[in-house]
């Protein structure tokens, strides 16, 4: 199984999980390379592309919410997984979603956004976890890794 992980991430706690669920894919027998949006290489032979993203102002990151991350002292790529998604083309092929969020009710969901556009693209969608954060600047919560790398085996099945 060939997976192609697609991350976008300011402060790195999203591209952390996204290694994080690849050493779980490749626990699991597939192959699997992670790459920023903004560097991606095409969709080839992959059976699989997970996609994850910070939450930002309730979805996707946008230019001008990626200006913030790097007002409070993040870094941040000039493109990400919104522009990533608005140049595939038709996405025929499955797809996984995860995000990075702060927990609570009112979080919003990157992931949710990617999965929207990923099924209007054609995708089917077979997987959608978020992934928290606390603290300023954002951590990941202890154990988090370890569910990523879980989960990561999990979408090799
Ligand atoms: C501009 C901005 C807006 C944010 N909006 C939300 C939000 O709506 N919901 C949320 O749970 N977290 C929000 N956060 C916190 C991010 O989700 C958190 O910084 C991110 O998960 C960290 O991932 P990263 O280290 O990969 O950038 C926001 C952060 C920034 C910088």
């Amino acid at each position: 199984m060939n997976v192609l992980v697609i991350v976008e991430s300011c402060f790195g706690n999203t591209a952390a999980i996204a290694d994080a669920v690849a050493a779980g894919l490749r626990s699991a027998g597939a192959v699997a390379t992670v790459s920023d949006a903004a560097s991606a290489p095409p969709l080839a032979s992959h059976d699989l592309v997970v996609i994850g993203a910070p939450t930002h102002n309730l979805g996707l990151p946008t230019p001008a919410s990626r200006r913030q991350a790097v007002a409070h002292g993040g870094s941040a790529p000039a493109t990400g997984v919104a522009e990533w998604l608005g140049g595939v083309g038709r996405l025929a092929i499955r797809v996984a979603a995860f995000d990075t969020a702060v927990p609570g009710a009112f979080s919003g969901s990157a992931a949710k956004k990617i999965a929207t556009r990923a099924r209007r693209l054609g995708a089917t969608v077979s997987g959608r976890e978020s992934f928290t954060v606390s603290g300023s600047p954002a951590v990941l919560t202890d154990g988090e890794l370890d569910r990523a790398r879980a989960w990561g085996a999990s979408l090799a099945g």
